[in-house]
């Protein structure tokens, strides 16, 4: 069993979960894009739901496979959404925003009446903290922010040529350690001119984890 088959099974039972009738975030990066794929099959088959999506790559992707794509800006409130990770522990704390679409995920996950990580095995870990943390930066307040994400702790890289769907930078934060996530959450909202984070620390509600084709549901 692959890790993209373990990917696939996991978006396959976090879509399972759709009702007829729902407006279901859609997630960036490999992992939703299975479910994109998984979510087009069950529409074929008779399943009628809208979308919105986390990202212009994801939006062109759903549209592309058949599903009905509102824009987010005009829609409250959502039934479900659905997202990968680059990390998620068993508290359901995840960091996300390798793909760079962390505060567009956390706008769709914070509308969500329920929201769902998707991964494969390599991505449950202990503890959350190895994992790179982005934060969407403008680019108005760069070296500010920079300087800001030191101080906290941070080794700070900006990724070249690289300008998120919002026009902005991303700043990815390695930490020695992650002692405190809620508390590094809560400083680096604080910060002006950082838009966003990779944290998810309260927003997942559950989580279908793919691990040598076997998927195990963690809940909240
Ligand atoms: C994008 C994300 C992705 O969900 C996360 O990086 C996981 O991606 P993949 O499924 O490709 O490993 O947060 O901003």
């Amino acid at each position: 069993m692959s890790v993209e088959q373990d990917k696939r099974l996991a978006a396959e039972a976090a879509v399972a979960e759709i009702c007829d009738g729902m407006i279901v975030g859609l997630g960036t990066g490999s992992t939703a894009a299975f479910a994109v794929a998984a979510l087009a099959r069950r529409i074929t088959d008779g399943l009628k739901v809208e979308a919105v999506a986390t990202s212009k790559a994801t939006a062109q992707a759903a549209i592309a496979a058949g599903i009905a794509v509102r824009d987010f800006a005009e829609v409250p409130s959502l039934d479900l959404a659905i997202d990968g990770a680059d990390e998620i522990d068993a508290r359901l704390w995840a960091i996300k925003g390798a793909g760079g679409a962390m505060l567009r995920e956390k706008a769709v996950a914070a509308a969500a009446k329920r929201f769902v990580v998707i991964a494969d095995g390599s991505k449950s870990v202990e503890a959350i903290g190895a994992a790179k943390l982005p934060v969407e930066v403008l680019p108005f307040a760069l070296s500010f922010v920079v300087a800001r994400l030191e101080e906290l702790g941070a080794a700070v890289t900006v990724r070249p040529d690289y300008w998120t769907d919002n026009g902005n930078l991303v700043a990815d934060c390695r930490f020695a350690a992650l002692a405190d996530p809620h508390a590094l959450a809560g400083a680096i909202d604080a910060i002006p001119g950082a838009l966003g984070h990779g944290l998810f620390l309260d927003e997942v509600d559950a989580a279908y984890i793919s691990a040598a084709g076997e998927v195990t549901r963690r809940d909240r």
